[in-house]
């Protein structure tokens, strides 16, 4: 009560004020002139500033007319990274492979997976902004990968330098794999239809790190010889937007192989050609015999790559494991070839 009365006071004094001021508006005589203001040096404009930095310069060293950024689009968008729905695999551990966001936001710790309802919405696949490090600095040091070196493969203790391929190994490996079996070790059972490493262990595969093991095996020297991995073989120059490049397809719509990245080492194109579909052949037939062995053993059925429910021995268990590691990983042997053969062979023996 007491503030509104002094609102009211303090209004009506304002209004009297206001009258007071109309009433005084009159115009009085005109006062002297003011001094002339001191002229600038010499009456000359000011010095000029350094030019600003024109803000589009650096633009042009990716956005020109040289088509070298479109044509990589256009390849990326054959690519099964662009044309795949599995980014609506968003949630999650999941996201931080199968969507953009959730990859870079894994990354840099603005994605926490772990935290409770963990969600990328309107997620984007695998494309330009999250391999390269696009509009960071707006130079062409935005071309920089962002991943390098050695990186921690999931399902082991073990890190390993992929060379350019860290970038893509980081999504392209198994996932953790709870109870894994050891040789000798615990029976293993298995409570649904999805024992298993995951889609993509290629860097598994080509490393010759994370998949079970039994007897003596050697990794191939494509571990050891070709350095930027995975980039070396699928990003060599291919054929338009049908293979190599940005598509990562090693094969042309025709399905022809693009063998430009093998012949550094692979001089004979015809004798290389035969010998992948020698080793191909041989290994869908170790695969085969594995499954026959699988089957058997009752942890698949016959016509499905599902692991059935039970108590297993981890013979059989690790058996599976590989079984799906090497079928997912898709090259049918060609990631390591020697290793791949040695695996499959060991396990078809030691199998009942
Ligand atoms: C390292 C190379 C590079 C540089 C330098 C660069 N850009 Fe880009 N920019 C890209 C790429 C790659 C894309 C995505 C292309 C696509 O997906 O079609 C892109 C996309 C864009 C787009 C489309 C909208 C978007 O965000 O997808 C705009 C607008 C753009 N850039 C503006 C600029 C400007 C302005 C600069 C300079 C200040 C610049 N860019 C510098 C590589 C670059
Ligand atoms: C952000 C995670 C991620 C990165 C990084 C990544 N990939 Fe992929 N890649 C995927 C996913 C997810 C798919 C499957 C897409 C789908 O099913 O929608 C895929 C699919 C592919 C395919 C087609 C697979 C098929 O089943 O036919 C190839 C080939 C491939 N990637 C190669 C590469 C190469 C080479 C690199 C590195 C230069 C790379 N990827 C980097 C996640 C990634
Ligand atoms: C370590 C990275 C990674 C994680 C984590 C991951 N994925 Fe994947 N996933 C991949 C890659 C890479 C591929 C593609 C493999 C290929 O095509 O060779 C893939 C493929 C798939 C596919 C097959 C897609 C197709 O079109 O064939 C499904 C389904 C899938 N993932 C579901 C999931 C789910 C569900 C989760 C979470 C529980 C998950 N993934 C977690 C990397 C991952
Ligand atoms: C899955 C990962 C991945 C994606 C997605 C991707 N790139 Fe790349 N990009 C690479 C790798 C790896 C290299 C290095 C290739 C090499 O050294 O042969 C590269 C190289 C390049 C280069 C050459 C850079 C240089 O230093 O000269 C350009 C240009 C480029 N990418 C553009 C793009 C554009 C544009 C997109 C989106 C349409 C894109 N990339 C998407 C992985 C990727
Ligand atoms: C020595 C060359 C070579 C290297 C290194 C290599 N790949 Fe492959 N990859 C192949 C060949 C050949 C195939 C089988 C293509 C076919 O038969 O259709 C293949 C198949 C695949 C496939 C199945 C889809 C497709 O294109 O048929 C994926 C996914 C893949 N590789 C990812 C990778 C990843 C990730 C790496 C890095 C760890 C890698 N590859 C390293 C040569 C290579
Ligand atoms: C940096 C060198 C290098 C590159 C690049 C390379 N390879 Fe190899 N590859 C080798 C060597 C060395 C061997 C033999 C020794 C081994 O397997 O341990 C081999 C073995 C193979 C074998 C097994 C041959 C057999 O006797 O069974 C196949 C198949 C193969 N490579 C395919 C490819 C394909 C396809 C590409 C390209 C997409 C490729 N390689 C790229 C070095 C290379």
């Amino acid at each position: 009560m007491k503030k509104l009365s002094f609102l009211h006071f303090m209004l009506a004094i304002l209004v009297m004020a206001s009258f007071a001021m109309t009433s005084c508006t009159k115009e009085g005589p005109a006062g002297a002139a003011g001094k002339d203001g001191v002229d600038g040096t010499n009456g000359a404009d000011g010095e000029d500033g350094i030019d600003g930095l024109d803000g589009s310069a650096t633009c042009t060293q990716c956005h020109d007319n040289s088509q070298a950024l479109e044509a990589r689009v256009m390849q990326w968008e054959e690519s099964f990274h662009a044309t795949g729905d599995a980014f609506a695999r968003n949630t999650a551990e999941c996201a931080t492979c199968h969507t953009s966001q959730g990859f870079r936001g894994n990354l840099d710790g603005t994605y926490d997976w772990t935290a409770e309802g963990a969600k990328i919405t309107n997620p984007n696949p695998p494309n330009c902004y999250t391999c390269h490090s696009i509009h960071s600095t707006y130079t062409t040091d935005d071309w920089g990968l962002t991943v390098t070196g050695a990186i921690a493969l999931r399902n082991t203790t073990e890190t390993y330098d992929f060379g350019k391929g860290s970038n893509c190994v980081s999504c392209h490996q198994g996932r953790t794999v709870a109870p894994w079996p050891t040789v000798g070790g615990a029976d293993i059972t298995i409570t649904n239809t999805r024992y298993g490493v995951h889609h993509g262990p290629q860097g598994n595969v080509f490393s010759g790190i994370g998949l079970f093991v039994v007897g003596t095996v050697s990794t191939s020297l494509h571990a050891t010889m070709v350095t930027e991995s995975c980039v070396t073989c699928h990003m060599a120059s291919g054929y338009g937007a049908e293979s190599g490049g940005h598509t990562m397809w090693m094969r042309n719509i025709s399905g022809a192989l693009n063998t430009a990245g093998c012949i550094e080492c692979h001089t004979d194109n015809t004798a290389l050609l035969a010998e992948v579909t020698a080793l191909q052949t041989e290994v869908a037939d170790l695969l085969a015999q594995l499954k026959t062995k699988l089957d058997a053993s009752g942890a698949t059925a016959p016509g499905s790559d599902n692991s059935v429910a039970g108590t297993y021995s981890p013979l059989v268990a690790g058996a599976l494991l590989d079984y799906k590691a090497l079928t997912e990983d898709k090259s049918l042997g060609v990631h390591n070839p020697t290793y791949v053969k040695q695996l499959l062979t060991n396990l078809i023996n030691a199998l009942p």
